[in-house]
């Protein structure tokens, strides 16, 4: 069995930014569960599914295969051998993949998924269920949490930096409804492992997150 460090969290606390630092420094395998959520929902709007059909959006995730790369500090993200990495940032995407992560049968797909992906070798994944379902083995498990208002701000900096109109107050909407959804759902809620490192980054700089 290879050696797994999970990362989980609300969103836009930093736990990106520490996993790919963490992975480039360590050489480990990098998975960015929330992007495979991101891409399914990227891949229902393109098949015009209804968000509602939880078997049809099953199905679809099955024929999905994912791929991240790390490169110069940034992550690229591929399905079926298209780089995804920009196209599934955005706010509309961001809504519609916390929906479809409430439906267990898209889970149990991609959760199989994320076991098959750390058979390659020494992994570091973050999401919101990896230290608590995925990986309850995993041999380091960390828990990232922000104020809702710092998180905000992070976010609103990477989507002005990506050419998106959005206010402060908008994303702040946005994120409390999207962590109220994942911490709430039935399947998989967002909360700590028993046995997670817990760090707030909301005094953190990037250089401090990664050291
Ligand atoms: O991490 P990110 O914000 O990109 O994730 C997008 C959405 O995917 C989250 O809001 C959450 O609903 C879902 N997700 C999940 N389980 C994970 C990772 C992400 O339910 N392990």
């Amino acid at each position: 069995m290879n050696f797994v460090v999970t990362i989980d969290g609300t969103a836009a606390s930093g736990k990106s930014t520490t996993a790919i630092g963490v992975a480039e420094r360590l050489g480990l395998f990098y998975i960015d569960s929330g992007a495979m959520y991101r891409g399914v929902a990227l891949a229902v709007l393109r098949a015009g599914i209804d968000i509602t059909d939880r078997h049809a959006i099953a199905n679809l995730a099955r024929k999905l295969k994912f791929d991240f790369k790390i490169e110069d500090g940034k992550v690229r993200v591929f399905m079926n051998g298209e780089d995804i990495s920009n196209i599934i940032r955005g706010s509309e995407i961001s809504e519609l993949s916390s929906v479809i992560a409430t439906y267990p049968e898209v889970r149990k797909v991609l959760v199989a998924m994320q076991r098959e992906l750390t058979k390659r070798g020494n992994t570091i994944c973050e999401g919101r269920d990896m230290g608590t379902v995925v990986f309850p083995d995993a041999a380091i498990k960390i828990y990232m949490d922000a104020s809702l208002e710092e998180r905000a701000r992070r976010r609103l900096r990477d989507l002005h930096r990506k050419g998106e109109k959005v206010t402060l107050e908008e994303i702040i909407t946005s994120l409390r409804q999207r962590d109220e959804r994942d911490k709430t759902r039935k399947h998989s809620p967002l909360k700590p492992a028993p046995d997670a490192i817990h760090i707030d980054t909301t005094n953190l700089t990037i250089d401090a997150m990664r050291r």
